[in-house]
């Protein structure tokens, strides 16, 4: 019976094989020929990603003569391009007017939804719930593929330990390890096993590599790391979406080694091609071939040379490979081979995304019906809920669906506000405020005093910088002291307040870096109005990236970070205030103590001279203005209800190469609520040939318990979870003691240990 079973199952994976080889060799013979056609300048034409305006313009230039060039066959394809309709029409150009009737291939920034806006990837990443997660992906490749394009600039899987850096807001925080599983999810999620299908998108890995990492957390700012950290810390990322089987990659902005990535071929060669195994293509950043200049790698010509020799294919907006590569090719610069092997790649994703069989694909009246459906919303819903991280709960949350609620702050029914950063296609007139979510849910049942209380921020020049795609800072006519009174005044007429304060939506995003993470001025002076009236006060906090609250922290009674929870934002935010849904979100980046933290992460190595909390601390490794640890931890966050952990069990004391331990705790939900718990395991070695993190994850498990019920929760542990990149950077296993703890947040965890040997 059993060989039968493996007999059958080696002839569907033996069929498999073949299909995917005979499938290969078609789309190669149909790209021979096609090639054999292309003159050069139409070879070059694929490698052009043009932009005409309309999305968001994040570099200095938006490309003209966009018309023209598509019908001289000198574009491969088109961002920013938004509606069904105008993709239509772009396409019928290419396909009607240009000689070789090549599809172009339609991009966009689809970061966190299409036109349902799910949260902010920070926020979204807190739920720690990859199936979720997975399906934002779903939904919003169903949006953007009903709106006519094939190809996300996303997932942005950069990792971040400086939340002054305003794209944090974009990726899944500080931990490889999580911003692996999610990077992962997220492609699937896009391209769903299948780039043929009218419903899926090629997803484009983002930003390649490093971006996250910039000194002083300036955007675009220079990146200087080692190679084990990169490839211990920041790397596993993007390896997992290439693994997932990303389609596409795009370098980033910054250096690495000093040579910009867009240009190093070490990166895009050797690491992306070579060691990974990678096979779609790389597209520049918004002008990144262009900024090599200001890098001081030299002039256009020399730039574009550079990068295509280094391993990139298509080069967005600078057309630096459009006007150049021809001349380096008749210089001997470049050969025809490199032009052929991007022109190639190119060709390749159109294949693969069916975009020869029908360059139309996608676009059909009655796919309309896809965006913003029910569905969609509902998940929005929900996912704005499950992103909801509870820093602090002094016994008012969940409120009470009676009595007078004060609810105040310039966040409190801001719809500019609730998508976040990077939402091209979402529309903020369609989302839900908090106040709106609010009152959907109390109706009747108890009274809603609204007071904005005071400005996001009340200064003129910040205000003007942050508001370059709108009014997102308003400044209304009211002066600080009248809005002040008045929400005090709603404040003293209720019996609680709820405060929605924090950033604007684009406070945070590209270029969006703040050197100081705190409340703006004009929301403390509310803040400390507030609190004289002596009620409690729920921050409702919306936010980009941690921010320093050590003193909001201390005035209030409960703080629910609700970061920016896209276009149901208002529904989900509400439904966790009032307990529809209890609060499961864990950190995922750490909320520093203050600036002068930073970088602050909770995978950190130790010192020679580690300060023990409590004990002496000359010559130790310390502050002495604040403590070592952050505020908020990573992994940090409540829920209504308590939940209690075993010590942890392991099946075996002893790990080897082909052996499988069992660390086991039971979760036992000793509160009052139903609720789900993120169970973190982490992992520490204690004698290493390097110095190893004081720990790090290595598992997660969500689980939902009710009132009362207890759960095993059991994580299999193998070698390949205690593997990291040594001073040779072989990956490898170290025998000796490991520690394992699991428990509810980095900081709260029970400890066991075993052993492994490498035999
Ligand atoms: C950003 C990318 C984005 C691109 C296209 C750039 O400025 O860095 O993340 O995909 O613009 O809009």
């Amino acid at each position: 019976m059993k060989k039968k079973y493996l007999l059958f199952l080696a002839v569907i994976v033996f069929n498999h094989i073949t299909y995917a080889q005979t499938a290969t060799t078609k789309m190669n013979q149909f790209i021979d020929r096609l090639m054999q056609e292309m003159t050069l300048e139409e070879k070059i034409g694929q490698l052009n990603l043009l932009t005409p305006g309309g999305g968001i313009p994040t570099g200095a230039v938006v490309s003209s003569d966009v018309e023209t060039k598509i019908k001289n066959g000198q574009v491969g394809g088109l961002f920013g391009v938004i509606g069904a309709d105008k993709v239509l029409q772009a396409q019928r150009i290419a396909i009607e007017n240009s000689r070789l009737h090549i599809p172009l291939i339609f991009g966009s920034d689809v970061i966190h939804g299409h036109k349902t806006t799910f949260p902010i990837p920070l926020g979204l990443a807190c739920s720690w719930d990859t199936i979720l997660i997975k399906q934002t992906a779903r939904a919003a490749a169903i949006e953007a593929t009903a709106d006519g394009l094939s190809w996300a600039f996303s997932p942005m899987v950069d990792i971040c330990r400086d939340p002054r850096w305003g794209r944090i807001a974009e990726g899944a925080g500080e931990d490889a390890f999580l911003g692996s599983a999610i990077a992962g999810v997220m492609v699937r999620g896009y391209q769903n096993n299948d780039l043929r299908k009218d419903n899926t998108v090629m997803a484009c890995v983002k930003h390649f590599a490093l971006y996250g990492a910039a000194e002083g957390g300036r955007d675009y700012n220079t990146v200087d790391m080692s190679k084990i950290r990169m490839y211990n810390d920041y790397l596993p990322p993007y390896k997992a979406a290439i693994d997932a089987g990303a389609g596409s990659v795009m370098s980033s902005f910054n250096v690495i080694d000093d040579v910009p990535a867009t240009g190093n071929s070490w990166l895009l060669t050797n690491l992306l091609r070579k060691q990974w195994h990678f096979n779609g293509f790389v597209v520049s950043d918004y002008t990144s071939v262009n900024e090599m200049e200001a890098h001081g790698l030299g002039n256009l010509q020399e730039v574009s040379a550079l990068a295509l020799k280094a391993g990139l294919d298509m080069d967005m907006v600078g057309e630096g490979f459009l006007t150049t590569l021809k001349t380096s090719l008749q210089q001997k610069k470049i050969t025809l081979n490199d032009i052929n092997n991007a022109c190639r790649r190119i060709l390749q994703a159109k294949y693969k995304l069916g975009l020869f069989d029908n360059p139309y694909r996608n676009v059909s009246p009655n796919r309309a019906k896809d965006i913003l459906s029910l569905e969609h919303l509902l998940l929005s819903r929900k996912a704005a809920a499950k992103s909801c991280v509870l820093l602090k709960n002094n016994n008012v949350l969940p409120l009470q669906r009676k009595g007078v609620i004060a609810l105040v702050g310039p966040l409190a029914d801001s719809k500019r506000n609730m998508l976040g950063t990077w939402s091209v296609a979402g529309d903020w007139h369609k989302s839900v405020t908090l106040k709106e979510g609010m009152e959907n849910i109390v109706g009747n049942s108890a009274r809603i005093i609204y007071a904005k209380g005071a400005n996001i921020s009340d200064d003129t020049a910040f205000n003007k910088r942050v508001n370059v795609f709108g009014e997102e800072i308003e400044m209304g006519p009211a002066s600080a002291e009248t809005m002040i009174h008045e929400a005090v005044a709603a404040a003293k007429n209720a019996d609680i307040v709820v405060a929605a304060l924090g950033e604007a939506a684009d406070m945070s995003g590209e270029s969006s870096s703040r050197a100081d993470i705190g409340l703006p001025e004009s929301q403390q002076k509310l803040l400390e109005a507030l609190v004289q009236t002596g009620k409690p006060i729920v921050i409702v906090l919306f936010n980009g990236r941690p921010m320093a609250l050590v003193k909001e922290n201390s005035m209030a009674s409960a703080i629910l970070d609700v970061w920016f929870g896209g276009t149901e934002a208002g529904n989900g935010i509400a439904d966790v205030l009032f307990g529809n849904e209890n609060p499961s979100g864990k950190l995922t980046a750490s909320f520093p103590y203050s600036v002068g933290q930073i970088p602050v992460y909770y995978n950190h190595l130790n010192t020679g001279r580690p300060y023990v909390l409590g004990g002496p601390t000359k010559f130790k490794s310390d502050y002495l203005d604040i403590p070592n640890a952050p505020l908020f931890p990573f992994g940090y966050g409540l829920s209504y209800t308590k939940f209690q952990y075993s010590p942890i069990t392991l099946s075996d004391s002893v790990l080897d190469n082909n052996t499988t331990i069992y660390a086991s705790v039971t979760v036992t939900n000793t509160g009052n609520y139903d609720g789900e718990e993120v169970v973190q395991l982490y992992l520490r070695e204690e004698v290493a040939s390097i110095s190893r993190p004081v720990k790090m994850l290595k598992g997660f498990q969500k689980i939902y318990l009710k009132k009362g019920e207890s759960k095993t929760v059991r994580f299999p542990l193998q070698v390949d979870a205690l593997k990291f990149y040594n001073s040779d950077l072989a990956f490898v296993a170290e025998s000796g003691k490991y520690d394992v703890m699991i428990g509810t947040s980095s900081i709260d965890v029970q400890t066991a240990s075993f052993t492994y040997n490498n035999q």
